[in-house]
């Protein structure tokens, strides 16, 4: 008798840990709601910071930064230009050769670099040195494959995408870092000017010709493709978006109209809070805790380098209160940002009936075995509520900018097309998410507006954009224009 109570005793100590566990999960999965009503009071409040933030600088947590990018390529842009692309855990530098009117791209090269992590929080004259040092190797290795007119100075787009307010379209200022860099000796810096410093000091002559955020550079490279391409969201370790705005429609902007009567805006959206935002205690911890706490709220639930941080947060809580891995919790578990974005996906979207990519994964990031198949279906749903609030959510921004543009409605019968170009890594790997942001939107703009909006996506659009983007502002501005 006294060998079957301990029995019985273990047991409702076991089913005792699975209710509190599933009612952690409950708890969080009611915080993350996103019903249909709510995102498009979502969309609604974005709109209004929309407003107040191209009103007047500072007008809004939507910062809506001026690009200077007036006219977007058409296609006629010609030579060879090189671009640097810096904003992640990895900067690209690329070469294309532009083949003028109806040829396109003829050439391109690209090399990929990671940023070595202490260089993300060190100091500006380290992290430029340590590019410019790149680029210079890059350049030397040019090829006879590409052609550069005798005499003529390189040019270069760069695409540094962080919050920066330009002066022109070649200079402007660091507002703040956002993602995980954090060079305090750079905030308030001309970022072209420091560019250019570290490029002399490595013996490099090329002229900066364009300085243009990973939003911009993906809108102009997704514009060179299709004509229809008026905005651009990036869904990578950060998230933005960047559209086509009517320049009378700016009234901060003091400079004169331009010709097209249009200019760019750098949004910022990462920036946007809103009290219909559906946050948790989880996000509200992340957040504090973050390297610029009370900034990039929307950004904290939708992008890729916090989401799997907040899956490893509300399983943190379950082994915590709730013995979810058994009598103590696995000290992996306890590190921030240990469970990358990639492998929470990975897990999400494991197919295999005994969920062994959940089991592999688990065991090799957190150090944690002997989990039962009804515990890695619990994290699968984890992960999958916190996915499909971030998609939805990022669904909701995304009509919020087709509101503004007044592309969310079929005017007069005319049915004008929208095309969104999207990219990040975000975007491209997760596919549960992409299908849940692509579903939602479908959704919330009803089926026949649905048919004139297309998200495409913009391969490495943002290097390729910012080489464009110095071909039109170049010092030589050859055109093809026969
Ligand atoms: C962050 C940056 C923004 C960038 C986005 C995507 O939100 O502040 O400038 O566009 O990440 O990379």
């Amino acid at each position: 008798a006294a060998a079957a109570a301990v029995v019985v005793h273990r047991k409702t100590k076991k089913s005792g840990r699975w209710v509190k566990a599933m009612e952690i999960l409950k708890e969080f999965e009611e915080k993350c709601g996103t019903p249909i009503p709510k995102l498009k009071q979502v969309a609604d409040a974005m709109i209004v910071e929309m407003h107040a933030g191209l009103a007047s600088e500072g007008g809004s947590k939507l910062k809506m930064l001026i690009s200077y990018v007036d006219h977007l390529p058409t296609g006629r842009e010609k030579g060879l230009f090189y671009a640097l692309d810096l904003g992640g855990t990895n900067f690209r530098v690329l070469r294309v050769q532009l083949g003028g009117k109806g040829r396109g791209i003829v050439n391109q090269q690209f090399e990929e670099v990671s940023i070595p992590p202490s260089l993300m929080t060190g100091s500006s004259d380290a992290l430029f040195d340590y590019i410019a040092a790149e680029l210079a190797k890059f350049v030397a290795q040019e090829g006879s494959d590409f052609k550069q007119s005798p005499g003529r100075q390189r040019e270069l787009g760069f695409t540094f995408s962080f919050p920066v307010m330009q002066s022109s379209i070649a200079s402007g200022t660091l507002l703040r870092w956002t993602k995980g860099f954090s060079i305090d000796d750079m905030v308030g810096q001309d970022v072209v000017a420091e560019l250019a410093k570290a490029m002399e000091r490595h013996g490099l002559d090329m002229r900066i010709a364009a300085l243009v955020n990973d939003t911009v550079g993906t809108l102009a490279g997704g514009r060179y493709n299709n004509n229809d391409v008026d905005a651009s969201v990036i869904l990578g370790t950060g998230s933005n978006a960047a559209y086509v705005e009517r320049a009378h429609a700016i009234p901060k902007w003091h400079g004169l109209l331009p010709k097209s009567g249009e200019m760019v805006i750098n949004m910022e959206w990462g920036n946007f809070r809103s009290s219909h935002l559906p946050l948790s205690d989880y996000d509200h911890a992340l957040d504090t805790e973050s390297l610029n706490p009370g900034e990039q709220i929307y950004e904290k639930v939708i992008a890729g380098m916090y989401l799997g941080e907040i899956v490893r947060r509300v399983l943190c809580r379950m082994a915590e209160e709730a013995a979810f891995f058994g009598d103590t919790v696995p000290p992996k578990l306890e590190e921030p940002f240990i469970l990358g974005t990639p492998i929470m996906s990975a897990m999400h979207q494991d197919t295999s009936p005994d969920l062994k990519v959940v089991a592999s994964n688990l065991k090799d990031i957190l150090e944690i075995s002997n989990t039962s198949l009804k515990m890695r279906k619990v994290i699968v749903e984890l992960c999958n509520i916190v996915a499909t609030r971030g998609a939805r959510l990022s669904a909701a921004g995304v009509l919020g900018v087709l509101k503004k543009m007044g592309r969310d409605t079929i005017k007069g019968g005319e049915k004008q097309k929208t095309v969104i170009a999207m990219d990040g890594g975000l975007y491209e790997h997760y596919t549960e998410y992409r299908e849940c942001l692509e579903n939602t939107l479908n959704e919330l703009v009803g089926e026949e507006v649905s048919r004139t909006i297309e998200i495409e996506h913009s391969n490495d659009g943002s290097g390729i954009g910012a080489a464009l983007l110095a071909a039109s502002h170049s010092q030589y501005l050859e055109t093809d224009e026969s």
